[in-house]
């Protein structure tokens, strides 16, 4: 963690590589464990992600990308937003200095990872990526940056007005619009999601800037449908090795990383009757399925049952 103890006494040029130093060669990507050609990432996060395909992106393979050759420098057509997507990730991961401390294998499912759930496939990362980087520029001098926290906070405080993202519109909360909402860019065009949209947008913004976030949430409070259900997203603290959760600004404001029971569901009352939580992976070997509350008899998302972490924390509110 020096390297953060450098950024937070730098000029703060935002983890950028000025800021901080890689000592992996340019044509290398720095994880934990250290650094990696280029070439041995892609292809290594290239074969996780055609690995664990579900059915209807295997379906899909070449529209997103996936070839037999695995060339990251073929022409336009064979271009698709998996790969491409992969490259600028790759990208994120040399530049900002949080992300050298991210284990591979998280890399390469919470990051590189084009989707989520089951939301339609679009090419979010090239304008999101454009936009939190004007953000982090943008940053004022005094801002503190120094942390994985310290980044989801300001981009969470930054994301969603035009003024500071430089994006086509506001985003704001509307409920009930998933499933028709919630993709990225639906929700960037409308101008508004519910809970699932706004998180979805929320993490694909952090993973733009190599931060490892997924979508998590409970399908039914008190284990009953009839109490709804509802998304947030959790975020990877390399510091820690854990999970840490929030709400994206829209849905809850004045929420942290560091403290659970700043969020408003995060109560006994909540967690009552054994409410199950849940968050969304990409590694089809998991053996746990993410329930969609919108589409409860698909499967396919893979997840991990995260109850025992929030009945302990939440019941502690
Ligand atoms: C992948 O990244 C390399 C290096 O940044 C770049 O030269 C190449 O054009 C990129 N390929 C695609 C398909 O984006
Ligand atoms: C976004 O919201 C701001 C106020 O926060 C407002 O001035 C601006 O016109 C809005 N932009 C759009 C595109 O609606
Ligand atoms: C828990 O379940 C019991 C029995 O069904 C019910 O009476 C009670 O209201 C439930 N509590 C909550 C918080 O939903």
């Amino acid at each position: 963690m020096v390297r953060f103890t450098a950024l937070a006494i730098s000029t703060l040029s935002i983890g950028i590589s000025d800021a901080a130093q890689t000592s992996c060669a340019s044509d290398e990507v720095q994880f934990a464990e250290g650094c990696v050609s280029r070439t041995s990432a892609y292809q290594s996060a290239y074969d996780f992600l055609y690995s664990n395909l579900p059915s209807w992106d295997k379906t899909n393979k070449q529209s997103l990308g996936f070839h037999d050759s695995v060339t990251p420098d073929t022409d336009g057509l064979d271009d698709g937003i998996a790969t491409l997507g992969l490259n600028i990730s790759l990208d994120a991961q040399q530049k900002f200095s949080w992300a050298w401390d991210l284990p591979q294998d998280i890399y390469q499912e919470y990051v590189a990872t084009y989707a989520h759930v089951n939301e339609a496939r679009v090419d979010w990362r090239p304008i999101i990526t454009t936009a939190t980087s004007t953000i982090l520029d943008n940053a004022p001098s005094t801002t503190d940056l120094s942390t994985v926290e310290d980044v989801v906070s300001y981009i969470n405080s930054q994301m969603w007005h035009t003024e500071t993202s430089g994006l086509i519109n506001n985003v704001t909360f509307k409920s009930s619009q998933t499933p028709l909402i919630y993709d990225p860019m639906s929700t960037l065009v409308y101008g508004y999601a519910s809970c699932t949209g706004v998180s979805i947008l929320f993490a694909d913004a952090l993973k733009s800037v190599g931060i490892a976030a997924r979508v998590s949430g409970t399908p039914a409070w008190n284990g009953a449908y009839e109490n709804g259900n509802h998304n947030w997203i959790e975020v990877y603290l390399p510091e820690t090795g854990e999970w840490a959760f929030m709400e994206a600004a829209p849905a809850g404001g004045g929420e942290t990383l560091s403290n659970p029971c700043d969020k408003w569901f995060c109560s006994p009352t909540k967690m009552a009757n054994g409410t199950q939580f849940f968050s969304s992976r990409f590694d089809s070997n998991s053996g746990v399925a993410y329930p969609m509350a919108w589409d409860l008899e698909n499967l396919e998302v893979p997840g991990d049952d995260r109850t025992a972490y929030y009945q302990d924390a939440c019941n502690k509110c």
